[in-house]
């Protein structure tokens, strides 16, 4: 007999459902030990935290396997820890990485500052010229990474063809796929070889863990499990056990936040202070026919581009109450930042301009509050942000 595969929702509860006994408890414990008693004598594999043995760290990560369609999965201390971990287990010193060129800051400044140092020579690509990642490649290129849907602008790349350029040349494909979450993007069913997310952001959804995770074959997330144990990368059991209760409700939230996006972009885009909406749900959206063949939902992230450019934005960002000032994303919230003085400060504006982030730029992580105080927050805000201030 085949087992029936679970639905995301019941696996994003349950993971592997066993039978319980009386009086076990309902929500699991929380093993905050460092270690754990061993056998007198045993050489067996201990338990111990750093290790990633404890029952908290396992359940997790076997819980985002199962989402995300992989052999296995690994939580570690944050999502930039399991971007370094992932490609650590892959790359050498002497390889070459083809990286998009529309990725994360941080992750950004882990491929400058740090990867030439080791040896790993890093080469980028504007991910919406598909030619350029066969042309960037050379002898020794041993992996490709993307982030998909993008920061700020959304967009959604077609994952297809990158994977078979990868599967014909032998090399890896890893894909940080934090915006999306493994109810709206599985990048493995897509030919991608490693999955990356920052649980800081939807795995978890309440803002108050810092957390990362990695999915992929039973040999790469072993190769990340034994650098987790010497680089000290292991994720502490509260954060664990909270990152659990967040990852129960991540099926209902991404439902909630795909349908704010969609209905705030839509509000957004009727909106004479707006001057441009970036939300793949939107058939105005370049990527909109892409996203729609791939994504199981359009997100809660929303790029809103403000007549006035930087000054109106700040006037407005300084009047939401609902919607909140702060970095990050993916939590219930509502959050609002600029990219001009977050993500994208590096660049001149000009840079950014040319990259079609112009100052004046907001990028909005929906959250799941009632989508009809948003849009209410949203207009007063932007009334008050047109006023030219006395
Ligand atoms: C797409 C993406 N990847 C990775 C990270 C890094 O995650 P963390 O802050 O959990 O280290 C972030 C953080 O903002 C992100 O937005």
């Amino acid at each position: 007999m085949t087992r029936r595969r679970l639905g995301p929702s019941t696996t994003a509860i349950h993971g592997t459902p066993a039978k319980s006994q009386v009086n076990d408890p309902v929500a699991p414990p929380i093993y905050q030990s460092s270690t754990f008693i061993n056998a007198v004598g045993s050489a067996d594999e201990v338990r111990y935290t750093r290790y990633g043995t404890n029952p908290n760290q396992v359940r997790l990560g076997e819980r985002l396997a199962r989402l995300e369609g992989a052999e296995a999965g690994i939580f570690v201390g944050s999502g930039m820890g399991a971007t370094a971990l992932a490609h650590l287990a892959i790359l050498r010193p002497g390889d070459h990485l083809v990286s998009s060129d529309w990725i994360y800051g941080g992750t950004r400044r882990l491929f400058d500052e740090e990867f030439g140092r080791i040896g790993i020579e890093v080469t980028y690509v504007d991910p919406t010229h598909p030619r350029q990642w066969k042309e960037k490649l050379r002898g020794n290129t041993r992996a490709i990474f993307l982030e998909t849907p993008t920061n700020p602008l959304i967009r959604v790349i077609d994952l297809e063809p990158v994977a078979m350029l990868c599967h014909d040349r032998g090399i890896a494909l890893l894909v940080d796929s934090t915006f999306a979450s493994p109810m709206n993007f599985r990048p493995l069913e897509h030919g991608a070889d490693v999955v990356i997310h920052s649980a800081t952001k939807y795995l978890n959804g309440h803002s108050d863990v810092i957390a990362g995770a990695v999915a992929s074959t039973e040999q790469i997330v072993e190769e990340i499990r034994r650098l987790m144990q010497v680089w000290g990368q292991a994720l502490d059991p509260h954060a664990a056990w909270l990152v659990e209760r967040g990852m129960k409700t991540l099926a209902v939230r991404l439902e909630r936040h795909n349908a704010n996006g969609l209905a705030f972009a839509e509000w957004a885009a009727k909106q004479e202070a707006v001057t441009r909406v970036h939300y793949p749900g939107l058939p105005s959206h370049p990527d909109h026919a892409v996203a729609a063949r791939l994504l199981d939902g359009f997100g809660g992230m929303v790029g809103l581009e403000l007549a006035g450019g930087a000054p109106a934005a700040e006037r407005a960002l300084r009047q939401l109450r609902v919607a909140q000032h702060a970095p990050s994303l993916g939590g219930v919230e509502t959050l609002v930042s600029e990219p001009r003085l977050t993500s994208h400060a590096a660049l001149t504006p000009a840079q950014r301009a040319g990259q079609g982030i112009p100052d004046g730029f907001v990028r909005v992580s929906v959250g799941i509050e009632d989508v009809k105080d948003l849009t209410a927050d949203f207009a007063r805000a932007l009334t008050h942000g047109r006023r030219k201030p006395r």
